[in-house]
């Protein structure tokens, strides 16, 4: 496995690998790499020939309040579980590289990006799609690997990738948790023994949205309802939002008639947790 940091560098490498005829797959990742991030490497690895993992901590989506300047990094520990999981090549460049100071362009999905965690971190959509869209542009890959944690992320990239005409086949990987629950994140790296502890409303809250979908209720007021009573009884958690949506546009749904994506977005202290699944009814 190799390290580069340019985009000359990452350039030249996709260049001889395309010369070769190999299927290539990239792995967009801020860094600070656990077993989620791990699971869509290997996925990658298994269906592709030569796998990319982007590291990149991406300042443009980061809010003036939030959490760029703490944001855990660790490019030694990153770079052994990116061997470990199967990849070829990780493109690591630093801000410099990536953002001209005097760059003008960006882009941005309308409609998608308004509810859920685009309504709460204002510009954070329109930094996830420009550095996508450039990683899409430095490495030429045949498909690219998102987690549905992300679910809101995932389903704009999808509508960028089509609207725009990218060449590259977006595959969306299930949510990988640990043993008690607890949706993996890098931002789990943030919370006391306490707040960890807490932070497991958050799947405890979504479990029971499940039964309540099981035993065929339609309502999605009631569905809210029923997350919100769980997620406040616990006292360190903040409710940020609790959004039932169509799981294809992310329309508000009154009915579950259709696939729904029922997500989440707490804090626990001042860490901020997301968490979500899909229905299909
Ligand atoms: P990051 O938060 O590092 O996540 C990189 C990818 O890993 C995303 O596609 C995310 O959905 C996935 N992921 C994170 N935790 C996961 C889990 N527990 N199970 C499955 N997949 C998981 O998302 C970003 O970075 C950035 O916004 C990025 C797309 C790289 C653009 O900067």
């Amino acid at each position: 496995m190799i390290t580069v940091k340019t985009i000359e560098e990452a350039r030249n490498q996709m260049k001889s690998w395309k010369k070769e005829g190999y299927s290539i797959a990239l792995v967009p990742t801020m860094g600070s790499l656990h077993e989620g991030h791990a699971s869509l490497i290997n996925r990658a690895s298994k269906e592709n020939e030569k796998v990319v993992v982007s590291i990149f901590v991406n300042p443009i989506q980061f809010g003036p309040n939030e959490d760029l300047s703490s944001y855990p990094r660790d490019l030694d520990k990153d770079s052994i579980l990116c061997e470990k999981a199967g990849a070829h090549l990780i493109f690591a460049p630093e801000t410099s590289e990536m953002y001209y100071t005097d760059m003008v362009t960006g882009v941005s999905v309308q409609g998608l990006t308004t509810g859920l965690c685009g309504a709460k971190r204002p510009g954070h959509f329109n930094g996830v799609c420009t550095v996508v869209s450039k990683l899409f542009n430095i490495i030429p890959a045949d498909k690219a690997y998102f987690g549905e944690k992300d679910a809101q992320q995932l389903a704009i990239i999808k509508r960028m990738v089509r609207d725009l005409n990218f060449d590259i086949e977006i595959i969306g990987c299930p949510i990988v948790r640990e043993d008690d629950g607890l949706a993996k994140s890098s931002r789990n790296a943030y919370l006391s023994s306490k707040e960890r502890q807490a932070a497991l409303v958050l799947n405890r809250s979504l479990t029971k949205g499940k039964e309540l979908l099981s035993s065929g209720e339609k309502s999605t007021e009631l569905l809210k309802k029923i997350i919100r009573n769980v997620l406040q009884n616990e006292v360190l958690a903040k409710i940020d939002y609790i959004e039932v949506v169509d799981a294809m546009s992310l329309n508000d749904v009154e009915l579950v008639n259709k696939p729904i994506l029922i997500a989440i977005a707490v804090f626990i202290g001042k860490t901020r947790l997301i968490d979500n699944f899909i229905w299909e009814a």
